[in-house]
């Protein structure tokens, strides 16, 4: 893939692109530069949360990582929301609909998950994964997954080269990481708490049932008036 002409900020630079590897994950090293991305034609380990495969078929999603270095005590826990806001805008500026951000980390379109976000914090670097579904048909989605999957070619049947899409979204991933970094979440929350998919649903964390009630402005999920700091969100 060449991004090069496409890239318009930091991020991407450099950018590794292989045509297959393990995972995205373990291309970047804390001597890297921040805005360094690794990305993949076909990963054959790619992980998602909790220990659970991420998988695509060769050539059908993005599947990259960005490395990011906050600075020291910054609240990284909030990585996710950042990059889900640069994926939900970017899935709607391809799509020409609304995307919402499932907290912790995946992106929805029409209550399928079209991609999720994978934070990874060591050595004083955060490296952010992040899968998109871009070109699976129906039938390539995994069909076992907990959530409904779905990619933009399932939802407008349209066929997509992958490299300006990562390039759009490595722009406004670097813009929301900017803003973040100089204001914390409540620079980007409107654009975050305005994509909630979970807020007003019955849902069930960690054995805690109730109604998803927005999020708080630390990114906690609220759930009834308990705040939750992670974990694992079933709809009930
Ligand atoms: C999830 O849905 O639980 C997170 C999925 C994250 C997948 C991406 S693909 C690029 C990077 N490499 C990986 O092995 N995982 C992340």
């Amino acid at each position: 893939m060449n991004l090069g002409p496409l890239l318009r900020g930091r991020f991407g630079r450099p950018f590794r692109w292989v045509d297959e590897t393990e995972t995205t994950q373990a291309l970047l090293a804390a001597d890297d530069p921040e805005g360094a991305v690794a990305a993949a034609d076909h990963q054959t380990a790619g992980r998602g949360r909790l220990g659970r495969p991420w998988t695509a078929p060769p050539g059908t999603a993005i599947t990259a990582s960005v490395l990011l270095r906050p600075t020291a005590g910054a609240p990284v826990q909030q990585l996710s929301l950042v990059a889900g806001l640069a994926v939900a805008e970017t899935v709607e500026a391809a799509l020409d609909l609304s995307a919402q951000i499932k907290w912790p980390n995946d992106v929805m379109v029409d209550r399928r998950k079209i991609a999720g976000i994978l934070a990874e914090a060591r050595d004083g670097i955060v490296v952010v994964g992040i899968g998109l579904n871009v070109n699976q048909t129906r039938e390539q989605l995994p069909a076992d997954a907990r959530v409904q999957a779905a990619s933009l070619r399932s939802l407008d049947g349209v066929e997509r080269d992958r490299a300006p899409l990562l390039a759009d979204l490595l722009h406004r991933l670097e813009r929301h990481y900017d803003a973040w970094a100089e204001g914390g979440l409540d620079a980007i929350f409107d654009g975050i708490g305005s994509r909630d998919f979970l807020r007003g649903r019955r849902v069930s964390v960690d054995g805690h049932e109730g109604v998803g009630n927005g999020l708080d402005r630390a990114g906690r999920l609220l759930v009834g008036d308990r705040p939750v700091e992670s974990g694992e969100v079933d709809l009930v």
